[in-house]
């Protein structure tokens, strides 16, 4: 396989499939077999992932095919137990194709380590005090990871914000880390512990928390695509994703749904490469909610020529060294299988992804609701429970589609009349 655009590779076996997003990847046979064999994670390395361990646990890889982001093709490795999500961001993806595909850009990789500081007698001078002694700060900061310092420029600046609470005013530290490709978790937090001696000699205060922000708002994922209207099925489609769009950006109960669609992309890319997908669906819940009201992580609007542009920003805490990433050998196959050298060029992949899937869900939703896709692949799932070979599968299913009876019973009933 050449290019990542495959016509008919669903109807491929799951062995045939492999073999093609290897050859287009370059994978050695060893990281293939961490790919296709179930126990890629052998119980030794799960016993140290966690504790009391007792044994794994396995979810399907799919891969997303057709992206072009940036000008680059990728095969997408995606982690997930639902069905249609793969399916439905590859055909977002080939639709974006007739426009370019995706742009993305990303605002660097810094994280926010909080320190919380209270008792403080006058808060907003405390505050200047801490900025004026910012370069000591960042010194104390640095001298814990001389080898983060060396490659990124480590702990870069501080801001420092009165926060009101039920206890009074708290003087709120950031000590903003570039962390490069590393998901800095621990970098932020041993950082913060350190430099929190020295602000409370500074305030008089007490330092209390400790930790990183999970609102990762300096470390920002940008993806924009055009849906031209011929390829998405006319422009009153555009009109319906746009429409559907307004609906989640004025009301916080549809917001909670579109955005569930959007990490439907999203979480599945973040798992395959080992990354922490509840940072990342924290800190993008709380970037909904920024300005006070829970609203659409995209935008949708239309070009003057009527086509569809999306765009999506969001927190994107992702790394490739440090976690499960380096000791998970799938997902250390993964991120070879994508090919990315950067936790930044994962990052902007990964809200490629965010959008390509709300697309395909409000499209969905637009024009003939999203049952009808739903359908055929549970009734996949059914009928291969109700003991249908893989010769079997495709009769059996279109048989309980067009009979609109999707269940077990009947995937049964049609596979004793065959
Ligand atoms: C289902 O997993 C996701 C959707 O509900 C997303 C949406 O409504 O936009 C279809």
């Amino acid at each position: 396989m050449k290019s990542n655009q495959y016509s008919g590779f669903h109807k491929l076996t799951a062995a045939q499939r492999a073999a093609e997003v290897i050859e287009f990847a370059g994978l050695s046979q060893e990281d293939a077999a961490l790919l296709t064999r179930p126990e890629a994670l052998k119980m030794e390395i799960a016993d140290h992932m966690i504790e009391n361990v007792i044994g794994t646990f396995q979810l399907p890889i799919g891969v997303a095919m057709n992206f072009l982001i940036n000008g680059k093709e990728y095969v997408i490795p995606m982690v997930v137990e639902e069905a249609s999500v793969v399916a439905a961001a590859s055909n977002a993806a080939k639709m974006a194709r007739a426009a370019g595909g995706f742009t993305t850009s990303y605002s660097g990789d810094v994280m926010i380590a909080q320190i919380q500081c209270i008792n403080t007698a006058n808060p907003h001078f405390a505050r200047q005090t801490i900025l004026a002694h910012k370069g000591e700060l960042l010194d104390l900061a640095n001298a814990k990871d001389p080898v983060l310092v060396k490659i990124t420029g480590g702990a870069r600046d501080i801001e420092v914000r009165v926060v009101d609470s039920g206890i009074g005013p708290m003087v709120v530290t950031h000590l903003l880390v570039d962390t490069g490709d590393a998901m800095g978790a621990n970098a932020v937090n041993t950082m913060a512990e350190a430099v929190a001696p020295a602000i409370e000699k500074l305030t008089g205060g007490t330092v209390k928390l400790r930790i990183l922000s999970n609102l990762a708002d300096h470390r920002l994922a940008r993806a924009t695509a055009t849906f031209t209207k011929e390829a998405i099925g006319g422009e009153d489609v555009a009109d319906g994703v746009v429409a559907a769009y307004a609906f989640a950006a004025a009301d916080p109960y549809r917001a909670a749904t579109s955005n569930k669609g959007i990490m439907n992309g999203v979480d599945p890319v973040v798992v395959a490469t080992g990354n922490d997908w509840r940072a990342i669906e924290a800190g993008v819940h709380a970037y909904c909610a920024r300005s006070g009201r829970y609203t659409s992580l995209t935008r949708w609007e239309k070009d003057a020529d009527g086509n569809l542009t999306g765009c999506i920003e969001m927190p994107a805490p992702v790394g490739l060294v440090g976690g499960a990433t380096k000791i998970h050998p799938a997902a250390k196959a993964c991120v070879k299988l994508l090919g990315v050298q950067h936790a930044s060029e994962l990052a902007q992949i990964i809200a490629a992804v965010g959008l390509a899937q709300n697309f395909a869900a409000l499209r969905a939703l637009a024009t003939d609701g999203i049952q009808k896709g739903h359908m055929k692949l549970h009734a996949r799932n059914l009928a291969t429970v109700a003991g249908a070979s893989a010769e079997q599968l495709d009769a059996v299913v279109a048989q309980m589609v067009v009979n609109k009876k999707i269940s077990v019973e009947y995937a049964k009933e049609v596979l004793a009349g065959m």
